[in-house]
This record gives structure tokens, C-alpha cells and sequence, in this order.
């Protein structure tokens, strides 16, 4: 199968419709949004969402998020839209948050892979947009990489992973956020099973207490039930080792000037994903900086690339940790599972 490119600037209408015709009759799409780029379907269509999962190797009990063009369109996805949904809808939507709630009979159990349960949201991107209006239906979409791999920040990530997989990608450039959606569940007590864009915090202000999902930050053990399957598949793996340093700033970069030297004289080469704040302790080494340590926001927004940039260019990744709060806590839960929870600490 050839892989067709279209510029979602440069193209605007006409690509975005023959897209959207691609969707409607049971082809694959990847699109641009502004956490990472989906790989999208008719999420009406259980065959054609079938096809999600046999381009991107996914493991079947994962399920899918179904994506909408407006906020009226929950009410044929979910039996009910509950009063915390529609408080977080008007705050959040369009932009970087997944709901979860009951489904409706019309959602194929190949999206929810069985669950009794649908993921939905309404992205903020304009051709992500575009692209669902022109489909006419809600669009079933995973980020759009191989599975296992990191997810994909731009269109030629996309390429190296699904190029003649699937019938189109829509180039819109970088994505803003960089790290996919905060996933929160209103079944029972309001829980969120993956940190993203929109933080803990600002969830808390508009509907009071929330829970974070033990799976977050650590790995689950056998006999724990994950309440999202996706949290208990290998993750965000670049073709290298990465080892990921906390504790205080001064410290961690101590920690990955001594790791890094011990690595190099076993004949290792290494990088080192620094930050603007520890730039001046890595001098004469291998550095990639890759943001503000004050600002998590903009280490997520550059983690995936960097992962991709360097996976299978050296043998070891040297990663800082960050604080737990606001962004720091998505960028924490994609760090850890790239590393498989490889921490290093004084
Ligand atoms: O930002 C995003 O969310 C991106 C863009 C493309 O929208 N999409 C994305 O999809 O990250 P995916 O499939 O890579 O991640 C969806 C996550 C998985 O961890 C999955 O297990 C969880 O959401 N999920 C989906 N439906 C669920 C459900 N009904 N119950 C529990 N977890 C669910
Ligand atoms: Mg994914």
C-alpha cells in the first residue's frame, strides 16, 4: 500500500476531505493533533478499526479513543452524560483531555475492546477538526506508532513507523503538547489512568477531588487489575537503554556525570536529555537539552523526539526526573515507562 502525504496548510480543503472520504469508506488516516499525531478510523466501523490494530501490531484488549468534532456528540457515544462530564467538557474541550464513561449500543466492541466503557474527546488542533467533520462520523484513534514505540510528535515519525501501512498521513507540523491526552474516568470516583496536558490540578478546580491511578508511577505487579489496559503494555521503548536519575537537581546531575563516565569507560556511548537549569554540568559530554526544568510543559512537548532522535544512535539515555506536580507528573509517567522503571537515585 502506497502512503499518500497531504499538507494540512498548503492543501487545506482538499486534502482534508478526500481524508476524511478515506475514514468514511474504512481507511486508515494519520492526523495531526495537538498532543501527538492519531492514527485514525470510522469509529462506527468495527472492521475498519480492526485495521488499527493489525498497522500498529496493538495488542486487541487495548482499547481505542473515540474522537469528536463537538460536544453534543458524547450524548449518542455514552448512555448518559454525567454532571462532572459536562462541567469538564465546558472548561476543557476542545483540547487534551479523554473522558471515559459507560457506552452506547453504537459503539463496536472492537473500539472498547469489550469494555463496557468508551474513551472520548474532542481535540483542539484545527485539521484534527476539519478531518472529523469531513469523516461525518467519530473517529477511533490511537497515536500513530508502531506499537510499543514512542509516540509520534510529527509527521515524519509517523512515516518511519507506518509508511505503507496505511493510506494517508496529514502533515501539520510539531505538536504542541507533546504528550498524549489526560485520560479520566467518571465511572465511580473521578480517576485519572494516564497525566496529560490538562494537570490533576486543573481538573480538581472544576469538579473537587480526584484520584490518580496507582499504575501512574509505578509499575503494576501480576495480581493488580489495571484499570486501563494500556498501562500494562511495554511503552514509549527507544532502541537504547534509558535510565532515568532523581532526587535533588544538584544531585541527579552528580549522579548522571558519575553513571555516564562509568558507562563510556565500559565502551558504551551515551546521551544525556539535560535541561537549561544543569546545561553547565555536563560539560565535554554527550548533551541533548530538551527544556526548562520549571516548566515540565516544555520537556513534554520535546521527550517523544528525543527518544526517536536517539534510539538506536547510542546504547544509553541518561534522563533527569522532575517533581511530581502539574505537567511534571505526565512527563514522569512517560519517562519511567521508556526507561521500564530503570531509576537511579544517591
Ligand atoms: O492524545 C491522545 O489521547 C492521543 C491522540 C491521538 O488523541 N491518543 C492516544 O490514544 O494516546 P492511545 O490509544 O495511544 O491511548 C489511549 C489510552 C490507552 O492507555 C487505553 O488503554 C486507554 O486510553 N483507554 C481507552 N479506552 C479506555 C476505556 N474504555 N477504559 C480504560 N482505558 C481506556
Ligand atoms: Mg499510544
Amino acid at each position: 500500500m502506497k502512503t499518500e502525504v497531504y499538507n494540512a496548510t498548503t492543501q487545506k480543503e482538499n486534502g482534508t476531505n478526500i481524508c476524511g472520504r478515506i475514514i468514511r469508506d474504512g481507511g486508515l488516516v494519520a492526523f495531526p493533533t495537538e498532543t501527538v499525531y492519531g492514527l485514525g478510523a470510522n469509529g462506527l466501523d468495527g472492521d475498519a478499526v480492526r485495521r488499527i490494530f493489525e498497522a500498529k501490531g496493538r495488542p486487541q484488549d487495548n482499547p481505542l479513543i473515540l474522537h469528536v468534532a463537538k460536544k453534543s456528540d458524547v450524548k449518542d457515544l455514552w448512555q448518559h452524560v454525567p454532571d462532572d462530564a459536562r462541567r469538564l467538557m465546558d472548561a476543557f474541550w476542545p483540547g487534551p483531555l479523554t473522558l471515559i464513561f459507560l457506552k452506547s449500543d453504537i459503539v463496536p466492541d472492537e473500539v472498547t475492546a469489550g469494555l463496557p466503557t468508551v474513551a472520548v474527546r474532542m481535540p483542539e488542533h484545527k485539521t484534527a477538526l476539519a478531518l472529523i467533520r469531513a469523516a461525518g462520523v467519530p473517529i477511533a484513534a490511537p497515536s500513530a506508532n508502531l506499537s510499543g514505540k514512542p509516540s509520534p510528535t510529527a509527521a515524519e515519525h509517523v512515516l518511519d513507523d507506518m509508511d505503507g501501512r496505511i493510506d494517508a498521513v496529514i502533515d501539520g507540523g510539531a505538536c504542541r503538547v507533546g504528550v498524549e491526552s489526560t485520560v479520566l474516568s467518571l465511572v465511580g470516583k473521578p480517576t485519572i489512568l494516564r497525566p496529560g496536558g490538562i494537570t490533576r490540578e486543573m481538573l480538581e478546580q472544576v469538579i473537587g477531588a480526584v484520584e490518580v491511578s496507582p499504575a501512574v508511577l509505578r509499575p503494576l505487579s501480576e495480581d493488580e487489575p489495571a484499570e486501563s489496559p494500556g498501562m500494562k503494555h511495554k511503552h514509549y521503548a527507544p532502541d537504547a537503554e534509558v535510565v532515568v536519575a532523581v532526587g535533588s537537581v544538584r544531585k541527579i546531575a552528580a549522579i548522571i556525570c558519575r553513571e555516564y563516565d562509568i558507562a563510556e569507560a565500559m565502551g558504551k556511548s551515551c546521551i544525556i536529555l539535560g535541561t537549561k537549569q544543569t546545561q553547565s554540568c555536563y560539560h565535554g559530554m554527550r548533551c541533548d537539552i530538551i527544556g526548562d526544568r520549571d516548566e515540565p510543559a516544555s520537556l513534554c512537548r520535546e521527550l517523544f523526539a528525543a527518544l526517536r532522535r536517539h534510539s538506536g544512535k547510542v546504547d544509553m539515555i541518561f534522563a533527569e526526573g522532575v517533581p511530581e506536580d502539574d505537567s511534571g507528573l505526565a512527563y514522569m509517567n512517560r519517562l519511567l515507562r521508556a526507561a521500564g522503571f530503570n531509576i537511579i537515585s544517591d
